[in-house]
């Protein structure tokens, strides 16, 4: 096995070239080209293979029934609740990230969490790496019963938040500064 830094390193570059888009523009994948990349993020680790997770695509109007649906659960009414249902317009594609945790003796509710958690992340990277703009979301009122009406789940079903994905400019991508890993990893 060669040592990591003297061979070319695809998935490292990839991660330290991410960065969030907070600001997309009204190109997105097609739906082909999502279930390849949705493909590949569904390789991460998952205890008993459970695959304890869903996403739900939002596009068009259903961007609009879940941005009434965290309007009403933050309490607004009448404008401001068109106003903030129209947050969600700020990306063509709007992924809700829904963990669905399996019945499981051996593998508990927080592995199951963490595997969509890292479906999520993985699946960012590789938008990222295919030039889409990514930005995940969440907010107080993410697991609202309303919120959760809103998409359909069922009574055990938890969001981890959306996947904001749109096009993006090469352009905008802000430099990263790195974290010092020796801060991050030491002995006991
Ligand atoms: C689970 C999760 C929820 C997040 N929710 C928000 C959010 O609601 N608003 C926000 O400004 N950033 C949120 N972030 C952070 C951004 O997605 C993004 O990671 C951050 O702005 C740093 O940018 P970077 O990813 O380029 O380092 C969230 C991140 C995660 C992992």
């Amino acid at each position: 096995m060669s040592h990591a830094s003297a061979t070319a390193a695809p998935v490292r570059e990839a991660a330290l070239r991410r960065r969030s888009r907070s600001r997309v523009n009204d190109e997105s994948p097609t739906r082909a080209e999502l279930l390849e990349l949705v493909t590949a993020a569904g390789t991460v680790a998952d205890h008993s293979g459970l695959r304890p997770w869903r996403l739900i695509e939002l596009r068009g109007d259903d961007r609009l029934t879940v941005g009434r649906a965290l309007a009403k659960a933050c309490g607004a009414r009448g404008d401001k609740a068109d106003r903030g249902a129209r947050r969600l317009l700020r990306a063509p594609l709007v992924i809700a990230v829904v963990s669905s945790p399996r019945s499981s003796s051996k593998v508990p509710e927080w592995e199951q969490e963490s595997v969509t958690s890292g479906v999520a992340h993985l699946l960012s990277l590789l938008l990222d790496e295919a030039g889409w703009g990514v930005f995940w979301r969440t907010g107080s009122h993410t697991r609202d019963k309303k919120v959760a009406k809103a998409h359909k789940l069922s009574k055990n079903e938890k969001l981890l938040g959306w996947l904001y994905v749109g096009g993006s400019n090469e352009a905008d991508r802000k430099p990263r500064k790195l974290i010092d890993a020796a801060d991050f990893i030491g002995g006991l």
